[in-house]
């Protein structure tokens, strides 16, 4: 075969090897084929020694006019290429933004946290801090300082936990009193939730688990007047401006006098129905004027400085809340329950 078919085959091959590549990869191996070092282009041009002197000008010219030709195809087809697969690229990375997906579940705060904010809320607004103490709790502080010494009979009302001889789960929030007292000069305005602890039996309005909110405030002049002003504040910023408190004597052994204190009933708006008993009124918390063997035992001049405490059952008042008749419902954990309530 002369060396000119074999020039025009080549390129013949070439050009419909060039046109079968569907990437750059086999592009750049019909290159290699042809121009590489062993290259079948590259080995024509190398022939060329073997041809006559007088027709080496015109055939050398041609191979390299022919070379310039695949050369000029190679760069198209590259090109080509490249925006294929640049087009190609987009489409699978583009996002179908109207596409629906799966949204992720997302979390609701608990009812009786809701509560707890709102009630945090109110109290900080009045000037209150925000304290915590330790669930476990030395029997010191969650007895002895409240004017609760061994073997007194009050006691008894609290089912204890006892971790160890000296050691209990709170049974309620008022150590945290104490903790303060002991630690905080007057004036003292300080809010305490937490959970508490009680060997009770679970029923509809019993938990071994619930929550407290304690309240204490100390300064000069502190009256029960403040201490009926705050807490009908209270009330009608949980329950609404014509909801008021109601005070019944009781007895504390670290508050002197003591009070329970109930509120109208969110229900009936105190006409009297079911949920109240017909009573018009809702128990809610206890409360009273800091005994002074209270404030001399944690340090504080009873003399001069007088305060008043309280403590609010946190289920208690988010049951109210939401018109939930049974506390259990609270520990569940169904969420069919839960998902009813947004903060
Ligand atoms: N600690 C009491 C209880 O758990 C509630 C209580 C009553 C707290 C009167 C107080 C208070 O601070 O003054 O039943």
């Amino acid at each position: 075969m002369g060396i000119l078919e074999e020039l025009s085959s080549i390129v013949a091959q070439a050009r419909q090897e060039m046109l079968a590549a569907a990437d750059m990869q086999s592009l750049e191996q019909v290159r290699g084929k042809l121009l590489g070092k062993k290259g079948s282009l590259t080995a024509l041009l190398r022939s060329l020694g073997t041809v006559s002197p007088e027709d080496r000008p015109r055939i050398g010219q041609m191979i390299n006019e022919n070379r310039e030709k695949v050369e000029k195809l190679l760069e198209e087809k590259r090109s080509e290429l490249a925006s294929r697969e640049k087009e190609l690229r987009l489409q699978k990375e583009a996002v179908d933004v109207t596409e629906p997906r799966d949204l992720p579940e997302i979390g609701q705060i608990h009812p009786t946290q809701l509560v707890l904010r709102e009630v945090l809320d109110c109290f900080t607004g009045l000037g209150f801090q925000v304290v915590e103490g330790p669930e476990v709790e030395l029997d010191k502080y969650n007895f002895e300082y409240l004017n609760l010494p061994k073997n007194h009979p009050a006691r008894d009302a609290q089912d204890t936990f006892y971790v160890e001889d000296n050691v209990v789960m709170r049974t309620h929030t008022s150590p945290v009193q104490a903790r303060v007292m002991l630690t905080q000069k007057p004036p003292i305005r300080v809010v305490c939730p937490g959970r508490v602890f009680r060997a009770d039996e679970i029923d509809a309005t019993h938990s071994p688990v619930f929550h407290q909110i304690e309240g204490l405030v100390i300064d000069e002049n502190v009256t029960m007047g403040d201490l009926k002003g705050t807490l009908d504040a209270f009330a009608r910023k949980l329950y609404g401006a014509d909801i008021t408190t109601r005070f019944r004597p009781s007895f504390f052994p670290f508050t002197e006098p003591s009070a329970e204190v109930d509120l109208t009933c969110f229900n009936c708006r105190g006409k009297g129905c079911k949920m109240c008993k017909g009573t018009g009124y809702i128990e809610v918390l206890g409360c009273g004027m800091v005994n002074p063997k209270v404030l001399e035992m944690c340090g504080i001049d009873p003399e001069k400085y007088s305060g008043f405490a309280f403590g609010i059952g946190l289920e208690r008042i988010t049951l109210l809340r939401y018109g939930i008749t049974d506390m259990r419902l609270l520990y569940e954990g169904n969420l069919r329950f839960l998902r009813q309530f947004r903060g």
